[in-house]
């Protein structure tokens, strides 16, 4: 009997996900929840909500699936993964305990001490008189952090008190970030190359994807506001294999070793977002999830049944070594919504998705429904990411951007220096 996978998301992300899956030989099925209009095409959809535990195991109990992988953090901190694995269904994902290592940056900060990872200096602080004095003992610039999930809009480089005190009374006093925002953490500015290094873990074993980067601020040359990403590329030609693997020791190893020390075995998806300072690399956040959009770049590299590899995982029989890649490059560009990553402006049909598949493109759909007439229609601020393959980075980029040309809606916007330069 055909095996069943089930990917609890919507985004490029899991289209990514439900892709690679998809993919396996064995060719399972795959179900999507709540998926997209763009997902819609390689897997079952069922419109249920992603975080709420009950509903999630209904629907994998009624496809009998015999994976689930959990994309989003929402999904884990609200105990999705724990709910699975109740019910008995192997999980790609961390229970919500083992989730606050991204759900709370002081929680993380905690680990990285015990565990002796590198990191920013700093601390945590409930008042703003007691965030200014840290700073000050610090010296700027400073990054200012919510404490909890703030959608990625939770953290602030203050260059001067002025600007610390902004940050920090905004989330204390004015709890811009509701309740993730009771705590800040405080932390020293660090200053070098920022890397993507995800690795997945059954608890103890532990193997790493290709590094990637992940372009995040809107406009070309990291000018303009940040956003979800705008962008990502797969190798890094700073960060080689030989460098990755020092990395996982240096920081994935200890993290999960000190989870399962600490009673909170951490069984899923471990993404640490690294500076590479001068004073060497340093762990600026992690994730218990894939990032988005670095998923866009890693999963279409991969040489080997992705199926196989999460299934492995989550049976607990992970092999400890990094994963097979093949010698390929990806870049995969967004291309986003008129006025992202502010007010946005939706419904506008999309042309040209069949033509950049044909011209070799995997395109990932983000933020897409089928409008009224059965066409393709945008509906989120990052709508699709065109992800393509080259020999080289230079060979992915020009056809990744070659196919993100074949592809139109009113008021589209993309980076044009995704990859460029490496
Ligand atoms: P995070 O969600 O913690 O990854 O932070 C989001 C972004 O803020 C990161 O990708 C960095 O660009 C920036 N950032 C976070 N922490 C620091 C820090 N200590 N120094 C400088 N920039 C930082
Ligand atoms: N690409 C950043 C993230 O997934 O958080």
């Amino acid at each position: 009997m055909a095996r069943t996978a089930l990917v609890v998301g919507g985004g490029g992300r899991e289209h990514a996900l439900v892709r690679a899956l998809s993919r396996s030989a064995t060719r399972p099925r795959i179900v999507c929840a709540p998926g997209n209009a763009g997902i819609a095409a390689h897997a079952d959809i069922r419109k249920v909500n992603p975080t709420d535990p009950a509903e999630v195991v209904r629907v994998a109990r009624e496809e009998s699936v015999d994976l689930a992988v959990i994309g989003p953090e929402a999904p884990l901190v609200a105990g999705v993964a724990d709910a699975l694995r109740a019910a008995g269904i192997a999980t790609v994902g961390p229970t919500a305990g083992a989730a606050r290592i991204e759900g709370s940056k002081a929680f993380a900060k905690e680990i990285m001490d015990y565990a002796g990872v590198p990191t920013a200096e700093g601390g945590t602080v409930q008042t703003v008189a007691d965030g200014l004095s840290l700073a000050a003992d610090l010296g700027y610039p400073v990054a200012i952090k919510a404490d909890g999930l703030a959608a990625g809009k939770g953290v602030t480089v203050a260059r001067s008190e002025a600007e610390a005190t902004q940050a920090l009374t905004a989330c204390l006093e004015h709890r811009v970030f509701g309740e993730a925002g009771d705590t800040c953490v405080v932390e020293e500015g660090l200053v070098g190359k920022e890397v993507s290094l995800i690795a997945v873990s059954d608890g103890w074993r532990v193997s790493r994807f290709p590094a990637a980067r992940d372009y995040k601020p809107i406009r070309d040359g990291d000018e303009g506001p940040n956003t979800g990403g705008m962008g990502s590329v797969s190798p890094i030609p700073d960060l080689d294999d030989e460098l990755a693997d020092q990395l996982v020791e240096l920081v994935h190893r200890p993290v999960i070793a000190a989870m399962a020390e600490r009673g909170t075995p951490f069984s899923g998806v471990l993404y640490a977002g690294l500076m590479m300072t001068a004073d060497g690399p340093k762990v600026l956040e992690f994730n218990v999830r894939f990032g988005d959009p670095e998923t866009q770049a890693i999963l279409p590299r991969l040489g080997e049944d992705t199926f196989d590899l999460l299934l492995a995982l989550a049976h607990g029989e992970l092999p400890d070594r990094p994963v097979r890649v093949r010698p390929e490059a990806v870049v995969a560009v967004v291309l986003a919504s008129e006025g992202y990553p502010g007010e946005i402006r939706t419904g506008d049909p999309i042309t040209g998705l069949a033509a950049a598949e044909d011209a070799g493109a995997d395109v990932f759909h983000a933020g897409t429904v089928v409008g009224e007439r059965g066409e393709i229609v945008t509906s989120g601020g990052r709508v699709l990411a065109v992800s393509a393959r080259g020999a080289t980075v230079a060979d992915a980029r020009a056809s990744a951007y070659h196919c993100a040309g074949l592809i139109g809606f009113d008021g589209v916007q993309y980076r044009t220096d995704i990859g460029a330069g490496l």
